[in-house]
């Protein structure tokens, strides 16, 4: 049914907490994956790979950036539209995953 559709997305994106073994976490890490790379492998010669960096440092990362006490402006936007359980959640992930040479020619 249309409506059961809309309102179990309308839910999921409503969703603060962002569990990496969970669906609504997915919506983040695409966002994450177009500079970043699905696998934590930069797509963007400017943006760092994430895979396999501690995840304390991720995290401390983001929560700079988030307020605004350093970082790229790029990051800092995005990086506000994340809660603290997002900011954990993501940055274990990319921590989990095996690190990643440089995309190079
Ligand atoms: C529009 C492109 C873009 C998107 C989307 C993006 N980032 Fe970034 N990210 C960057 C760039 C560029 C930098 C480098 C910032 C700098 O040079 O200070 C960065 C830096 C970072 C860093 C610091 C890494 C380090 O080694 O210093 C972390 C952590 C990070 N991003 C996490 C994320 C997460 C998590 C998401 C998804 C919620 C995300 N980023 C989405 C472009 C992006």
């Amino acid at each position: 049914m249309a409506m059961a559709g809309a309102a179990s997305k309308a839910k999921a994106n409503g969703n603060a907490t962002c569990d990496v073994r969970r669906a609504t976490c997915d919506v983040r890490r695409a966002t994450c994956a177009v500079c970043h790379g699905a696998q934590g492998a930069a797509t963007l010669p400017n943006a760092p790979n994430l895979a396999g960096q501690p995840q304390t440092y991720l995290a401390e990362q983001l929560k700079n950036s988030r307020s605004g006490r350093c970082m790229h402006k790029v990051m800092g936007v995005i990086a506000k539209s994340l809660s603290d359980q997002e900011i954990e959640d993501l940055s274990a992930w990319h921590a989990s995953l095996q690190r990643q040479p440089s995309p190079g020619p």
